[in-house]
């Protein structure tokens, strides 16, 4: 066997020693390409999956529908669903930036600014719990209340006040009366924050991105270059450890899928800062202790999906690594060493509460640049671009969804 079927082997053996035991890998080891989840359909909803991808998990109270899918991904991107029609979840969360912003905290709609950097939305309906850390979100549906209805900061901007306003905007849209109709069937006034939140959470849940050239080639379907098995090698190998937080299909070790038991919330501090010595983070975000009050919670986050990556800068919880390189010198030297005299001096490679698989790595500048390579591999164009994610407003020719025909449907840049 060669080198490089003996790493494509490596390969399947990760995929399947992560979780995925009903699935059988396609193009791994010549065994049955059969999936055996019943959950790939319901209704009129079927799955289009790669065979190392399980169902996602859909609450019972939302099963998935094509015209619920459809009507989320206008609300998704429409700007009337925030108080001040100035913002919509797209504003934030952009597709050719794998659902981020480019900024390094997000700006609501008044201006606020937020503590925290916009999240990718990239297999998101993986995620065992939502956002940088908040082990009580779990569902897509309770985590859209949070930016519709949040005041710290305020993001869209809804209130009781206001909602009645909102839904009247809906409402009186050429379309949506139709969009909603189909989606939630036999409702007398299906106009309501519950059925909004319900499409969106089923738009979202098909924001899958499985078609990178890593996976292209874990299928058989394309090669990676010297550089990047390399870096692929590393990235699993007990030297750089990425591996054990960064893991299996989603490349983080918070997943679920349909049927999944025994769900593990980890969370994990990688020595980003330690202001005082004694560990401490920045007082506006201290990570999991927010939730459980324990000591060693303080700095602890959830590893954010890798995939797609490339396009997701600036980095980590409150944007403060701009780069895919600087994050690179950070993991190298096993934490962030910021230097006295600038804000929120101190050793993170010292923090107490650091994990024990961030140690000084010793990785050399052609292991970093072998890594980059590597995480590139997980850009998806096809998920960039597909049109059945894109802003319908954006574009008369944004087609395959359905083309806005109200007044106003052209809504000009997010
Ligand atoms: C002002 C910018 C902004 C807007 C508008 C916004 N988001 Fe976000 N989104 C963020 C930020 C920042 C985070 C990280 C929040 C945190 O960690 O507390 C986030 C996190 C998320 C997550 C968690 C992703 C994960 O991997 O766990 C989801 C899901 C999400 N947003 C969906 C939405 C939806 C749906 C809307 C519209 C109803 C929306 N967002 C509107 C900025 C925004
Ligand atoms: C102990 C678990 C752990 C290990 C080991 C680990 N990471 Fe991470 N990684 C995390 C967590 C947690 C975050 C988010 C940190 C934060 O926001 O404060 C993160 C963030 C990142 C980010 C930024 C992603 C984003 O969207 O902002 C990149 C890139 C990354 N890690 C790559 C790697 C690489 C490459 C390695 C190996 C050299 C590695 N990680 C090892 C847990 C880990």
């Amino acid at each position: 066997m060669n080198r490089a079927s003996l790493l494509k082997r490596a390969a399947c053996g990760m995929a399947v020693a992560f979780g995925l035991g009903l699935l059988s890998l396609a193009g791994c080891g010549g065994g049955s390409t059969e999936v055996h989840d019943t959950a790939l359909s319901s209704g009129d909803w079927t799955w289009s999956l790669p065979q190392n991808f399980p169902a996602p998990a859909v609450p019972a109270y939302n099963p998935m529908s094509q015209a619920k899918v459809t009507l989320g991904r206008f609300l998704f991107y429409d700007k009337r669903l925030s108080g001040n029609g100035l913002q919509s979840c797209g504003s934030c969360h952009q597709q050719d930036k794998a659902f981020t912003d480019g900024l390094a905290r997000a700006v609501g709609s008044t201006g606020e600014t937020h503590s925290r950097n916009s999240m990718g939305l990239v297999n998101v309906a993986y995620h065992s719990s939502l956002t940088w850390v908040n082990p009580l979100l779990t569902e897509l549906e309770q985590q859209a209340m949070v930016p519709l209805f949040g005041i710290t900061p305020i993001e869209m901007g809804l209130t009781n006040a206001n909602v009645p306003v909102v839904l009247e905007r809906l409402r009186s849209d050429a379309d949506y009366p139709a969009r909603f109709a189909a989606a939630f069937p036999g409702e007398s006034d299906p106009f309501s924050i519950t059925n909004i939140v319900r499409a969106i959470a089923s738009f979202q849940r098909t924001l899958i991105s499985a078609n990178s050239r890593y996976d292209q080639w874990t299928r058989g379907e394309a090669t990676l270059t010297a550089q990047e098995l390399r870096g692929f090698n590393l990235f699993n190998s007990e030297k750089a450890e990425c591996f054990h937080c960064h893991t299996g299909f989603n490349f983080n070790d918070q997943v679920r899928h349909a049927g999944s038991l025994n769900v593990k919330l980890p969370f994990h501090n990688t020595g980003l800062y330690n202001i005082d010595g004694l560990g401490g983070f920045p007082a506006d975000d201290q990570g999991l202790i927010t939730f459980t009050a324990t000591a060693s919670d303080m700095g602890k986050y959830r590893a954010p999906s890798l995939r797609n990556v490339a396009l997701t800068a600036p980095y980590t919880h409150d944007g403060s690594v701009a780069t895919l390189e600087e994050m690179l010198d950070i993991y190298a030297a096993g934490g962030r060493h910021i230097a006295a005299g600038q804000p929120n001096a101190g050793d993170g490679r010292l923090n107490p509460y650091k994990s024990d698989l961030i140690p000084n790595m010793n990785l050399g500048t052609q292991d970093k640049a072998d890594l980059i390579a590597f995480l590139k591999t997980l850009t998806d164009e096809d998920f960039l671009t597909n049109p059945a994610h894109a802003d319908p407003f954006a574009s008369v020719s944004a087609a395959s969804a359905g083309t806005p025909t109200h007044a106003g449907g052209r809504r000009g840049a997010r």
